[in-house]
């Protein structure tokens, strides 16, 4: 058992003194929660294999799963990673600080326990204020998963992080809510064609406007699949985990509008009669005559739903609801991320 303190930080204007405690603790091998813009990240130093073993045991993560490193200037690139394509560069500029990850050819530098064994390694420049002056501070890049113990939602509150890393970890930055709520897309840079492997908080649309084509990794179109059978196909290790399943079973119904309405109205009602406490997750207004105990209405906007959709997960987990009803929404700009959280937390997905 850590002691954990919790420090509040305006995230407009971060306080200098707290930002330098938070940086030393990072310095001397310790272990940092802060908000990014997507959501909460678990940091140690990404240069010392001893820091960065406690990440592991904190958040119970396999060992083979590697972090992502955040640091504060495209520069860094060049100390970091090897052989950059004209590509990479022009994501980077374009798009840090901000939502995006990009998987690049690791260099030396980096100690094999950050990138969990692979020559690569994941990298990204956070938009937050708080994150970003925290890198700028240590002068160290900081690795950082999801601020989750492994196969829970990624946090995007302190409240959240204060559920599964009390105790675990050093000192945890309330800096709020986070802006966007989905995790960062992470984009393999290190093949001839990029390949997608993780939609998130920048959309893909963004990225083919910059550089063209890119390709999806079918793990993301079909992603009960998931490639769990064969250790061949992973692009990204993180795909053959157990993604995040709320302990209630998510039922999600995808197809013509009309008809998803009809459907979720009959499932709710039959889990009515049926005594189970359901949730139906509703967007755009769609219905709200659904006879589940609660109707949660997520937003009419990508940007709404996906701040929403990890805080709904966690009530849900909070307060013993048996079923979620989902429904589909379209597979465009944020909407991908959604519907991929969405997919992977489901028990059945229903095609009407
Ligand atoms: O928004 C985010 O990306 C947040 C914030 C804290 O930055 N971080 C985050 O980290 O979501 P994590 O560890 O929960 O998810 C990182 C994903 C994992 O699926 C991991 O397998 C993949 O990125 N990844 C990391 N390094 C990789 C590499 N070298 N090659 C392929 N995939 C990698
Ligand atoms: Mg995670």
């Amino acid at each position: 058992m850590v002691l954990t303190r919790v420090t509040r930080v305006n995230s407009n204007n971060p306080e200098p003194c707290k930002i330098d405690m938070a940086a030393r603790i990072i310095s001397k091998g310790g272990l940092v929660v802060f908000p990014t813009e997507t959501v909460y990240g678990l940091g140690a130093n990404a240069l010392d294999p001893s820091a960065v073993k406690k990440i592991f045991l904190a958040k119970r993560r396999p060992v083979d799963n590697p972090l992502i490193i955040h640091i504060q200037h495209i520069d860094d690139l060049q100390t970091f990673a090897k052989n950059v394509s004209r590509e990479a560069h022009k994501l980077a500029r374009e798009f840090w600080p901000g939502p995006l990850t990009l998987v690049l050819e690791k260099s030396q530098r980096v100690p094999e326990i950050t990138t969990g064994g692979l020559d690569t390694i994941a990298v990204r420049i956070p938009s937050n204020n708080i994150s970003l002056s925290l890198i700028r501070t240590a002068g160290i890049p900081i690795a950082a998963p999801s601020a989750n113990v492994s196969g829970r939602p990624s946090p995007t509150r302190a409240s959240h992080v204060l559920e599964d890393l009390y105790g675990k970890v050093d000192l945890i930055i309330d800096g709020g809510r986070t802006r966007i709520g989905l995790e960062s897309t992470v984009i393999d840079m290190t093949s001839t064609v990029p390949i997608l492997l993780r939609p998130g908080g920048l959309p893909i649309e963004r990225i083919k406007e910059a550089i063209g084509k890119i390709s999806i990794h079918p793990s993301i179109l079909n992603p009960k699949n998931d490639c769990l059978q064969s250790n061949k196909h992973y692009k990204t290790p993180g795909m053959k985990y157990r993604h995040y399943s709320p302990k209630a079973d998510v039922i999600l119904v995808e197809g013509p509008k009309l008809r998803v309405r009809n459907k979720i109205i009959e499932l709710a009602r039959r889990m009515k009669n049926e005594q189970s406490k359901s949730v139906c997750i509703m967007t755009k207004n769609m219905n709200n005559n659904y006879s589940a105990d609660i109707v949660w209405f997520v937003g009419n906007d990508f940007e709404t739903i996906s701040r929403n959709l990890f805080e709904i997960f966690r009530y849900v987990d909070n307060h013993n609801i048996d079923a979620i009803i989902a429904e589909e929404i379209d597979s465009v700009d944020l909407g991908l991320a959604i519907m991929d959280r969405l997919r992977r937390a489901a028990k059945e997905i229903i095609r009407v």
